[in-house]
């Protein structure tokens, strides 16, 4: 076959769609065709509690934070307050949701939240007014994130509209015995038909490690997830009780690799 030509290492991106090697090709050339179209999932936390997402951020893996009014109104703290601190622990987009419903209130209040800090990405609810409202604040240069999505349709005209984000519930719609995950499945094939539409799909509502598995296998593009799901996703027991077993084993050999 003809060389191909590869992308930098740096400009790989992950995508769900070249997650195994191709008859004839390397990893890295299968990826070739997909360079630029996804990257890899990002984690945003669900949470208005600064504590937390100061000690998520300082991992690195924090890609970005998410709030709504319940999650203002729990950390008991003022709304510009807690998100200009939280923009400042947090360098991706942070969401602060609008409590207007109707489009003119939406998007005064949008612009005022966007004046909190650059990151700031202004959250409106899927509505008809929310929908005319993401559409004046995407004109304006202002990134949108459209929550409280469960169905495809409202999926669809969020992405119309221009939504940087379009939020689907799983947990919520898995609490009325609807299956939250096919949603994300079927959001993804629909986006995939039209490329290269931009608008990613944030997974919200997560309520346990099993959803961001799906998530991923899926190939969302963001997960929020919250502080104490997040924490459990890098935790396993065996990684737990093996490191206790290295450690107990290297401890009997009296030897320390820092004095060597
Ligand atoms: O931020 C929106 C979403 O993640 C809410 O989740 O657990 O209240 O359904 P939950």
């Amino acid at each position: 076959m003809d060389a191909v030509e590869l992308a930098p290492e740096s400009a790989i991106r992950y995508t769900s769609r070249a997650t195994s090697l191709q008859p004839g090709l390397s990893y890295a050339e299968s990826l070739v065709p997909f360079v630029g179209t996804r990257t890899l999932m990002k984690f945003f936390v669900d949470t208005a509690d600064v504590e937390e997402i100061r000690d998520l951020a300082a991992t690195g893996l924090l890609d970005g934070v998410t709030t709504n009014p319940s999650l203002v109104a729990k950390s008991g703290r003022d709304v510009f307050e807690v998100l200009a601190e939280i923009c400042d622990l947090v360098e991706g987009p942070v969401s602060g949701e609008v409590t207007a419903i109707e489009h003119d209130g939406m998007v005064t209040e949008g612009r005022r939240l966007r004046d909190i800090a650059d990151n700031v990405m202004v959250k409106v609810p899927l509505t008809w007014e929310g929908l005319k409202a993401c559409r004046t604040l995407n004109q304006a240069g202002i990134q949108v994130n459209v929550t409280l999505c469960f169905s495809p349709t409202q999926a669809l005209f969020a992405a119309k509209a221009g939504a940087t984000v379009v939020s689907p519930f799983v947990g919520r719609l898995d609490d009325i015995s609807q299956d939250g995950m096919a949603l994300i499945q079927d959001i993804r094939t629909i986006f995939d038909n039209y490329e290269p539409l931009t608008t990613e799909i944030l997974v919200a509502s997560i309520r346990h490690p099993m959803h961001v598995v799906e998530a991923a296998r899926i190939g969302a593009d963001i997960c929020t997830v919250p502080p104490q799901v997040m924490r459990s996703l890098a935790s396993h027991p065996l990684t737990d009780k093996g490191l206790d077993a290295f450690l107990a084993d290297w401890g009997r050999t009296g030897q320390n690799i820092l004095e060597q």
